[in-house]
């Protein structure tokens, strides 16, 4: 790998650009080129207007190389490995010239990221680092000023719930259901319908400025809205 640039995950935290970490801050000043993926190419890349406050110290930042890979919002597999492949190229090809790239990911990157795909491809031929930043289910929890567990409680993340929710729902204290956007009406119901107390709260935009914290399910579904449940066991 000598004489090769290295592929770091950056985790830009959930919003709030002071919620980016110092040794992020560090790696985002110093490498070569900022990869940040978006979802499509009219778009803006939500990752990269978080960063920017960090970037525009840069003394280089108007020469700063970025790329921004488009990852589109779907779940058939054929499509994403194809993005996913086209981006591990152009990423490569920075790397072979020595150069050192940031891919730079929403929260932490070794939840539900994309970088995990990328690196996967690229970990047999080049170093890869993971740096870690504050999840938006932290952030979520902080908005809402409550913890997620205490003493001796099990946390569950959900990504998108389907036929695994009951059970998961039986063992749980709290439940953080993640790309909400995903989650049909049917499936919030099964929630409702379990025995005892819970306290749903959802969260939009955790710490960005248009950030708004409901009681209950989001009946408007954004991106980026996590939805936390704690149920008394
Ligand atoms: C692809 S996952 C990325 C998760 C990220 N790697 C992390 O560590 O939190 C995207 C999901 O994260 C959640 N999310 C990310 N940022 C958020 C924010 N600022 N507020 C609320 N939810 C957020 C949403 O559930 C969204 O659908």
């Amino acid at each position: 790998m000598a004489n090769k640039g290295k592929l770091y995950g950056i985790g830009i935290g959930p919003g709030d650009s002071e919620l980016i970490t110092i040794k992020a801050s560090k790696i985002l000043k110093k490498v070569d080129v900022i990869c940040s993926p978006k979802s499509s190419p009219k778009k803006e890349s939500i990752a990269l207007s978080i960063a920017k406050p960090i970037l525009e110290e840069r003394d280089d930042y108007e020469k700063l190389m970025v790329v921004e890979p488009v990852f589109p919002m779907t779940e058939n597999d054929e499509t994403l490995e194809k993005h996913w492949k086209e981006a591990s190229i152009i990423i490569a090809d920075y790397l072979d010239k020595g150069k050192d790239v940031g891919f730079i990911t929403l929260g932490d990157p070794s939840i539900f990221s994309t970088f995990s795909y990328v690196q996967k491809i690229l970990f047999d031929n080049y170093e890869t680092e993971l740096v870690p930043g504050i999840t938006s289910f932290t952030a979520c929890a902080s908005s809402i000023n409550k913890p997620l567990v205490e003493k001796n409680e099990i946390l569950s993340i959900v990504p998108k719930i389907d036929e695994r929710l009951d059970k998961v729902l039986d063992f749980s204290n709290s439940i953080v259901l993640m790309k909400t956007s995903r989650n049909p009406e049917e499936l919030e119901n099964l929630i409702h319908s379990k025995e005892g107390n819970k306290e749903i709260t959802s969260v939009q935009n955790a710490t960005q400025k248009n950030q708004k914290i409901i009681d209950g399910f989001s009946k408007d579904k954004p991106y980026l809205c996590t939805t936390i449940v704690k149920l008394e066991k």
